[in-house]
């Protein structure tokens, strides 16, 4: 009975945000992909990312605040030019709120998971429904099921609006507010996405069993996998 009012509700929280936000699927937070992928979960909450939105505190970062001509006393955690980039979905369906708890139930101030890998509203489903397929049938379902449901596949794309949003940058539409921490500030913070998808800025990797195939298939995908861990039992 149990499994069967859970199944019944499973297909009720699909049809229903399919439906009513078929368009733009709603933030759900890092705390809902890390009950299923909780291994990327502790990687990624070691990350810079996973506290961008403590820059953001007065206080924090005083020289590289000072460098970029910004405020050390300032409290810039309600601020809207800095949000959108240090924390998520922020003005969107089901993201961040200006003076809503960073660290709450959804765990929104951070860069987290649906920063990278987009609103998870509509395809967070789809994942679990997936694997259950692959166990049953050894069917594997095709990936552009979850592109439809508004999972983002172009990473580059995605750390561009954030790390080159700023005038004469190689990102194609930048627009305000932009980031105050270009390369003119400092040749650090010059964006190479070829090497920093690489680094410690992004969670580790972990095998796939393949519940996915097809197209579009992540450029570092293949590399990333080669050298993924097996995930723990
Ligand atoms: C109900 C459990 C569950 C939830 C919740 C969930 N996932 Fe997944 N996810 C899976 C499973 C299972 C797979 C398939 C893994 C495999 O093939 O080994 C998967 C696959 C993926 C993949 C790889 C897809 C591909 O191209 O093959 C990414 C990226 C991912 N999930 C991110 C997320 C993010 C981000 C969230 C939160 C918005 C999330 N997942 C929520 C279970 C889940
Ligand atoms: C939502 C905006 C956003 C997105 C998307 C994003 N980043 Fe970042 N990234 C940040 C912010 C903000 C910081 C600074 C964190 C802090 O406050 O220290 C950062 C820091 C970094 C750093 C420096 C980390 C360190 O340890 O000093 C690297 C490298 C990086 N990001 C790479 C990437 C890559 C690669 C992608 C895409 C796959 C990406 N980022 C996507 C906002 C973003
Ligand atoms: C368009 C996106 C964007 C906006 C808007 C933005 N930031 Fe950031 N911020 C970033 C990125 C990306 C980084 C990481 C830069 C890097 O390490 O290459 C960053 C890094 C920082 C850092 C850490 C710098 C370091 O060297 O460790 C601080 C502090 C910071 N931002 C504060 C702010 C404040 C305050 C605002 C608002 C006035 C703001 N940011 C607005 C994207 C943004
Ligand atoms: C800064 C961007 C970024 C953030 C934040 C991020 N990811 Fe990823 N993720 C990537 C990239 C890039 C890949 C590698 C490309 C691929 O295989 O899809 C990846 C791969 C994955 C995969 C495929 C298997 C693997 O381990 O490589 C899963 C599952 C996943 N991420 C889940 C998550 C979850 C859950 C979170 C939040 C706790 C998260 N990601 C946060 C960028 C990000």
């Amino acid at each position: 009975m149990k499994r069967f009012l859970l199944t019944v509700l499973g297909t009720l929280s699909l049809a229903v945000p399919a439906i009513a936000t078929a368009a733009e699927p709603a933030y759900v937070g890092v705390k809902t992909c890390t009950k299923c992928h909780d291994v990327q979960g502790e990687s990624w909450a070691g990350t810079a990312h996973a506290k961008a939105f403590d820059s953001l505190k007065a206080g924090a970062k005083t020289d590289e605040k000072k460098k970029a001509k910004l405020d050390p006393a300032k409290d810039y955690t309600k601020d809207k030019d800095c949000m959108g980039c240090h924390a998520t979905g922020f003005g969107k369906a089901g993201g961040f709120a200006a003076g809503t708890e960073p660290g709450g139930a959804k765990a929104l101030g951070t860069v987290g998971c649906e920063s990278c890998h987009g609103a998870g509203g509509g395809y967070r489903d789809e994942h679990g429904k997936a694997e259950k397929k692959l166990k049953k049938d050894g069917q594997a379902t095709p990936r552009k099921t979850l592109v439809a449901a508004g999972q983002n596949f172009d990473y580059e794309r995605a750390c561009g609006t954030c790390h080159l949003n700023y005038q004469g940058s190689a990102l194609k539409g930048a627009k305000p507010p932009h980031t105050p921490f270009t390369p003119a500030v400092d040749a650090k913070y010059k964006f190479e996405y070829d090497k920093a998808v690489r680094t410690k800025a992004l969670h580790e990797h972990y095998k796939l069993k393949g519940s996915f195939e097809g197209e579009p298939v992540p450029k570092v995908r293949a590399e990333f996998q080669k050298t993924a861990k097996d995930i723990p039992e």
